[in-house]
């Protein structure tokens, strides 16, 4: 990667579209020792393009959450390498590593994660008080963020004001704020009825539309078919991947 700091612009801003966001090679991890010893993930070789839409599924058990911590830097792997965005992430300390979290992924959970008694619009703001984006600014990036989800006319009410549906988009208006390269999914629909998975899911189609880079775990396959690339898991290694080359991005 060295030589593309001394590369004119036009081929290094090539170079930064044609490289994945995601690069995991031989990506090991394994918990406990001796007899207690349980290799999560196997030897994992994933490649994941510019604004491609990867659903990561398979059995309970079988390493998504493994996968999903390393993707976003919650984890390291103990064996392998993992490139973020073309940084090799082995060799970040955690002050690094919390700088990726922040400004690379945007993170949505099952369970939402939005701060209690805190209205929409600064629990959107939230991730850009962490970089020194003043206040005014962050106020109106939020409310921009939740105008891309459909709920700018919900920027001051609670979480506790809003449906499931509604407080997931505002977790989405969050993730998205600071324009990550990433965003990683975790069962974002696993607490919602149907209906409102579906506008999740309509939203996540039109993020991707819009070109947008989406990761997302999930058990049920209606939510697997909305991507366009699925990644099956089977006891810590990949069986099976709609797009082995490493997409269609
Ligand atoms: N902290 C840990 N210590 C020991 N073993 C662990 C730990 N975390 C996960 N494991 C084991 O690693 C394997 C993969 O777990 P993981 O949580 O990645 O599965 P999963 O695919 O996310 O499952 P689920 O669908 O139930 O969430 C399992 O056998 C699990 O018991
Ligand atoms: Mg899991």
């Amino acid at each position: 990667m060295r030589e593309l700091e001394y590369a004119r612009p036009a081929a290094r801003a090539a170079a930064h579209r044609s490289r994945p966001v995601i690069a995991l090679e031989d990506v090991s991890k394994v918990y406990g020792q001796g007899e207690a010893e349980v290799r999560a993930l196997d030897g994992v070789g994933l490649s994941i393009g510019r604004g491609e839409f990867v659903a990561i599924v398979g059995a309970s058990g079988s390493g998504k959450s493994t996968m999903m911590n390393i993707i976003g830097c919650l984890d390291a792997p103990t064996g392998g390498k993992y490139l973020m965005d073309g940084i090799a992430t082995g060799e970040l300390d955690e002050f690094q590593l919390a700088q990726i979290r922040n400004r690379k992924i945007g993170f949505v959970f099952q369970s939402f994660n939005l701060i209690p008694r805190t209205r929409a619009v600064d629990n959107v703001a939230m991730p850009l008080a962490y970089r020194k984006v003043g206040r005014r600014e962050r106020h109106a990036l939020a409310l921009e963020a939740l105008d891309a989800v459909g709920l700018s006319a919900r920027a001051g009410h609670l979480p506790s004001q809003l449906s499931g549906g509604q407080q997931q988009r505002v977790a989405i208006a969050r993730a998205l704020v600071g324009e990550p390269v990433l965003l990683l999914a975790d069962e974002p629909t696993g607490a919602l009825d149907t209906r409102s998975s579906h506008e999740i899911l309509d939203l996540f189609d039109a993020l991707h539309a819009r070109g947008r880079t989406i990761v997302m775990i999930t058990h049920e396959p209606e939510v697997a078919a909305r991507a366009q690339r699925v990644v099956r898991m089977q006891d810590g290694r990949i069986v099976e991947d709609s797009a082995p080359s490493g997409g269609s991005a």
